[in-house]
């Protein structure tokens, strides 16, 4: 995650994600299910400004009227748990003015409101000087959200526990030459996270993320469109009938795409692609479907 200073404050892109291997594991005491999965940083990005208020207050405002700014929005969540950890003194005196731009579409499995969360404590803690422990910044992550703590360690890594357990993968240009395009698709409806764990029967034997892993730190896209597997899926497609569409457009697209999934609880699809040409070719065939709005991403550092 980059964080410029700006005039008056810092800035911070926020990227979306993709679940290139998502197998759930079994269902916790909690309420929560076990994961395993393969998460990377995509080039679609949130923008957030934030400024230093010393009036102790924490002001949102976004581009997108449907999202609340309230604290229910995971950026005030991120920046009220942040100033706790400076005390009470901390908490009458830290204030700052956030203005966040949408890009990434809510309930789309592409972690928006997670990396907002994440860019929010990065940026809060540079601009409040509070030096926050790496450690500690990723347990404040876990608590605002499973998803949260990846956007720290960004752009690709293993997440397991509820997701918030994270081991970076080390992306050697020389041996992975991690260059993956796809066409992303994102449906007009939106799909609950909630609603799609609360239909799920974990399986029996779960697939093995190991091979997954492999193809992606080979680099190459046909190998890695192989091994792309989501559990979250086929209880997507029953919560939301009109995502079968999008997969079929994408299966009609035939061997033009390397692979196809739904990005984690979706409702977002992707369509791997040979190389940037092809994702584009794909993208345009796709665009006279009425489907959703098409864009055409990049994953990789
Ligand atoms: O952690 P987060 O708030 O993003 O999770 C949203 C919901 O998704 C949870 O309340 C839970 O119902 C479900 N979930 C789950 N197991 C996970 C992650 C999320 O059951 N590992």
């Amino acid at each position: 995650m980059v964080i410029r200073p700006i005039a008056g404050g810092v800035q911070v892109l926020a990227p979306a994600k993709l679940n290139l291997f998502l197998e759930v594991l079994g269902k916790r005491p909690d309420g929560y299910h076990e994961l395993e999965t393969l998460m990377v940083a995509i080039d679609l990005h949130d923008t957030l400004s934030f400024e230093a208020d010393d009036s102790g207050r924490i002001a949102l405002k976004c581009d997108d009227p449907a999202l609340p700014t309230g604290p229910e929005n995971l950026v005030v969540k991120a920046a009220e748990l942040l100033r706790r950890e400076a005390g009470p003194e901390g908490v009458s005196r830290l204030g700052a003015r956030i203005a966040l731009s949408k890009a990434i579409p809510a309930q789309a499995g592409l972690g928006g409101g997670s990396s907002d969360a994440a860019a929010t404590l990065a940026a809060l803690d540079r601009l409040w000087e509070l030096n926050t422990p790496a450690d500690r910044l990723r347990e404040l992550a876990g608590q605002i959200g499973s998803d949260v703590s990846f956007f720290l360690d960004t752009p690709a890594a293993v997440c397991r526990g509820r997701g918030e357990r994270v081991e970076p993968l080390s992306l050697d240009p020389e041996s992975s030459p991690i260059d993956f395009h796809a066409v992303l698709v994102c449906p007009p409806v939106g799909v609950r996270t909630p609603d799609v764990y609360a239909g799920l029967t974990p399986p029996e034997r779960p697939e093995p993320i190991g091979p997954a892993i492999d193809a992606f730190l080979s680099g190459d896209p046909a190998r890695l469109g192989r091994r792309l597997f989501n559990r979250l899926q086929p209880v997507a497609e029953r919560i939301e009938p009109a995502l079968g569409r999008v997969r079929s457009a994408l299966i009609d697209l035939g061997p033009s795409l390397d692979g196809h999934l739904l990005s984690g609880s979706g409702s977002a699809y992707f369509g791997l692609a040979r190389d940037r040409e092809a994702a584009l070719d794909a993208a345009q065939r796709l665009g006279d479907l009425e489907i959703g709005t098409i864009r055409v991403v990049r994953c990789g550092p």
